[in-house]
């Protein structure tokens, strides 16, 4: 089932999104084509922020504001990620490229196969 605070993206929540990303000193155009965004908004808050390209399930961003790590926002934010993928796009397998030690330890215990010497971690999605 969907978390029903994880939405679309929409320019109305360009002003939170950009910031979550900045306080993680992350940078990305919020509405690429061939990209989707995804936002977990409760109540007027913007929480967390995914982007991810339909085509391939590429992640090349997951981010959570500060104020609201380690409250399921990430994980629900993936989740709702691997269904539109499987589910709309017909896409079989999400990958990304983690730039810390601590995102590593954050795939690997949602489940993501991690490969080291790529800095590179997979989940299949079935
Ligand atoms: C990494 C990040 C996205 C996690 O989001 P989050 O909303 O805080 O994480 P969640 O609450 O969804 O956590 C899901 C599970 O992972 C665990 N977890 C959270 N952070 C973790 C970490 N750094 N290392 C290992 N496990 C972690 C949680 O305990 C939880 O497990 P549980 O359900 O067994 O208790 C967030 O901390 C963040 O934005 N970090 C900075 C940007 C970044 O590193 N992005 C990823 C790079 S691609």
């Amino acid at each position: 089932m969907y978390h029903s605070c994880v939405i679309k993206y929409a320019s109305r929540h360009c002003g939170q999104a950009s910031a979550i990303l900045s306080q993680h000193k992350l940078g990305h155009p919020l509405d690429t084509p061939g990209l989707q965004t995804l936002v977990y908004k409760e109540g007027s808050a913007v929480k967390g922020v995914c982007i991810f390209g339909v085509a391939d399930g590429y992640v090349y961003r997951l981010a959570v504001g500060k104020a609201y790590q380690r409250q399921g926002v990430g994980r629900a934010l993936l989740h709702r990620a691997m269904f539109v993928l499987h589910d709309d796009y017909g896409v079989e397998e999400m990958s990304l490229n983690y730039q810390t030690d601590e995102a590593r330890g954050y795939y690997a215990n949602l489940g993501w196969v991690v490969d080291e010497a790529s800095s590179c971690c997979r989940l299949k999605l079935t």
